[in-house]
């Protein structure tokens, strides 16, 4: 598939995603390539008029940046719990929705926002669709200091670590911390393993998103397609509203 068509199709589940944007909501703004086509998007109709009064956490300091040039007010963690609609990309989506997140690196502000919002709208080409997890990296968030030894037990299970550099330099998180990349051992359930990678004192987090996504838009050659899984699979994991 070319890149234009690729790109036209993340155009096209951002433009889905966007109408259910109305004038005075508070939303969180994902990271990536996705994400970035739906914030262009938003500012469009913002400098138009047609949404006004738009106010937003972001996942990342480069979305918001973004999105303060695009007329939305940003918000600080305090007004976390007031999330409506939060919509962001994701690298793997299985049927029951799914996610691994993160190969843009903002996975934890991602995993905060996502889980304090009332409703989490994915946004994705269909190349992002799997039967299962694990084709690609799993990212996981760890600390500087524990790190050399994580890469250490990493290596030592077989999942095949890799410290996540940027221009030659360790990739810092926008939380300060250090990714990981590894592989999910063949044959192995992505919730088991990353259960088995949090206990280590210095994980601070993977971009397992088990629970996160209420509804997908995943956009075809054909149209967007909408994807949706039941909120009782959900349930307890909402802040009290
Ligand atoms: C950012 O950290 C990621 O979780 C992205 O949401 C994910 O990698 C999808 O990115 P693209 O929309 O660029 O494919």
């Amino acid at each position: 598939m070319g890149t234009d068509a690729q790109l036209q199709m993340k155009i096209d589940a951002a433009a889905e995603a966007l109408k259910e944007v109305q004038s005075g909501m508070t939303l969180g703004l994902g990271t990536g390539s996705t994400a970035r086509e739906f914030v262009r998007l938003l500012g469009e109709k913002i400098a138009t008029g047609e949404l006004a009064s738009i106010r937003a956490l972001c996942t990342s300091v480069e979305t918001e940046r973004q999105a303060a040039g695009c007329g939305v007010e940003i918000l600080e963690p305090k007004h976390l719990p007031e999330i409506a609609l939060a919509v962001d990309g994701a690298d793997e989506i299985d049927p029951e929705l799914r996610l691994v997140k993160g190969l843009g690196g903002a996975l934890l502000r991602e995993k905060i926002v996502e889980q304090a919002s009332a409703r989490f709208v994915v946004i994705a080409d269909e190349t992002k669709l799997v039967d299962r997890l694990g084709r690609g990296v799993l990212p996981v968030e760890v600390t500087r200091f524990a790190m050399p030894l994580l890469e250490e037990r990493f290596r030592r299970m077989g999942i095949d670590p890799k410290l996540r550099a940027k221009n030659g330099e360790p990739f810092t998180t926008d939380e300060q911390h250090l990714i990981l990349d590894v592989r999910l051992p063949a044959g192995r359930d992505m919730a088991d393993f990353v259960d088995e990678l949090v206990r280590f004192a210095g994980v601070v987090d993977t971009g397992f998103f088990p629970f996160e996504a209420t509804e997908a838009i995943v956009a075809t050659p054909a149209g967007p397609r909408r994807l949706r899984r039941g909120e009782a699979s959900r349930s307890g994991f909402r802040h009290p509203s």
